[in-house]
């Protein structure tokens, strides 16, 4: 019987891919708050200042405060995610550095832009012309979403390396074939790369034919490729999405807590204006960004749309329960006819761990609920004009926690379900890795470190959002 966690976190790294596992995810949940409140703070002030709403100003101004601290903190766990892709992936640089410097480096100028208009914008409230805050207040928005294209660009490389074509024919039988990589050589001619399923060991000269291919397609067709692109507006749509819902909930704990009717009606007006939000927001995320993500993985890593969609007789799966299969490849590849790649075809090294075909269906779930949640709450409020139930608000107060889980998991699947690989075709974990070994004393130091961290930004978060 194979292990369901196979290749997961035993073997293959694992207790490296666990200390960073742990420091991305952490740093991806203040993170996704410093992009998503950046961008709503500016609308918010920018729709408050159009109306001279008072209410959406002051919403605005608290906002600002907690960006303030998101922000120090989430330096902090940056660090220790760039500290440990150094440290415990030591070759993985090996391929960044020497081919893909560039977005890692032009990253530190847009993290610098951002220090610097996150504050200022902070400390200019009512100092400066509101036309001036304004601006300041989009620069800020602006570098953090450049920050995240540089990050998200050498993430996609990593999942989808320039040149990949693999060979899967979705109109076969179904059946694994080998992928290959189209690279160039010095002379400008094409060369197929084939890597060994089962032994993925790149060829001595692949250094030599990776330089030429990527001066072939040049630094800027690297950080806009396609699939660089797709990821990068996920990503960002997903921060959008996630502090949207947190809004709703937070809103809706406070509305059902209230000091008196003032501020009754002014958490009323802040959920109405999330649901609206959330609604928009999510619907691009969910049938735009999140469709265009499923047809990536279907088109240059058909292995992990095989193990998302647990195409196997090894494991119980959700496909036995409701046969979505004709619709994902219909969804994939344009026709009900096509086939998604049978898993238990894929030879052992290139096989995913099938933990994501449990993660990645919980995220949909969990996703199309968030999104039926907002329809209800515009239906509610913009189209009936009507109170929503009391228990429907105490709902909301979970949204938060729900949207956590739809991103957290969606990153879980994008990194566990390019296992073995760290760079897919060329480079596997184990390759990658330090050869130093991890104790667990280390591993439990580290766990109670972002703890602590998290815990302190809940409270401060908490404290300031709790203060008049
Ligand atoms: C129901 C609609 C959605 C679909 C079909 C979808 C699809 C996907 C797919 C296929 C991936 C894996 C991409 C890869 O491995 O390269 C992914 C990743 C991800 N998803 Fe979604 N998603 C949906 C909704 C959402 C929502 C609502 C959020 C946020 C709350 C979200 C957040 C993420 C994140 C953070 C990642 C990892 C980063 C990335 O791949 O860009 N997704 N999603």
């Amino acid at each position: 019987m194979v292990n369901i966690f196979d290749q997961w976190l035993v073997g293959n790294a694992g207790d490296l891919r666990l200390l960073s596992a742990i420091g991305i995810i952490v740093h991806w949940w203040i993170l996704q708050y410093t992009i998503g409140l950046l961008t709503m703070v500016f609308i918010v002030e920018l729709v408050g200042r159009r109306k001279n709403d008072e209410q959406l100003l002051k919403m605005a101004k608290s906002m600002s405060k907690i960006v303030a601290v998101n922000f120090a903190i989430g330096a902090a766990t940056g660090s220790m995610s760039e500290f440990g892709l150094v440290i415990f992936w030591p070759n993985l640089l090996r391929i960044v550095g020497k081919f893909f410097f560039v977005p890692l480096y032009l990253e530190i100028f847009a993290f610098l832009a951002e220090v610097v208009f996150v504050y200022m914008y902070h400390y200019t409230w009512d100092r400066v012309d509101p036309k001036l805050h304004l601006t300041i207040g989009f620069f800020a928005a602006l570098g953090s979403i450049i920050s995240a294209l540089m990050i998200v660009s050498v993430n996609a490389l990593m999942n989808y390396p320039i040149g990949l074509h693999p060979t899967y024919n979705p109109y076969g039988n179904g059946a694994w074939t080998a992928p290959y990589f189209t690279l160039i050589d010095q002379n400008g001619n094409t060369v197929k790369y084939v890597p060994d399923g089962n032994n993925p060991v790149p060829p001595a000269n692949l250094d030599q034919l990776l330089e030429s291919t990527v001066s072939y397609y040049g630094i800027w067709g690297l950080l806009f490729s396609w699939p660089a692109i797709v990821s990068f507006l996920h990503a960002v749509g997903a921060a959008i999405t996630v502090t949207s819902f947190t809004l709703l909930g937070i809103y809706a704990y406070r509305y059902l807590t209230p000091r008196n009717d003032e501020e009754k009606e002014y958490y009323m007006k802040g959920i109405r204006f999330q649901s609206l939000f959330a609604l928009i927001i999510i619907s691009i995320q969910g049938f735009i960004f999140g469709h265009m993500s499923g047809t990536d993985v279907a088109h240059y890593t058909p292995e992990k749309l095989a193990a998302m969609e647990g195409t196997t007789n090894q494991f119980f799966t959700f496909g036995k329960i409701i046969p979505t299969e004709p619709l994902i490849a219909f969804l994939s590849y344009g026709s009900f006819k096509a086939k998604i790649m049978n898993y238990d075809t894929i030879p052992e090294g290139f096989r995913p761990p099938i933990i994501i075909h449990y993660l990645y269906n919980i995220k949909i779930g969990t996703a199309l609920l968030l999104g039926v949640d907002a329809v209800i709450l515009v239906l509610y409020f913009y189209i009936l004009k009507k109170q929503l139930p009391t228990w429907f608000i105490k709902l909301q107060v979970l949204t938060p926690f729900a949207a956590n889980l739809v991103a957290t998991f969606g990153w879980m699947v994008r990194e566990i379900g390019r296992k073995p690989f760290t760079v897919y075709g060329l480079m596997t974990s184990e390759q990658a890795a330090t050869t130093q070994p991890v104790s667990w004393i280390l591993i439990a130091l580290v766990i109670i470190y972002v703890v602590s961290l998290g815990a302190i930004t809940l409270i401060l978060d908490y404290k300031i959002g709790k203060r008049k």
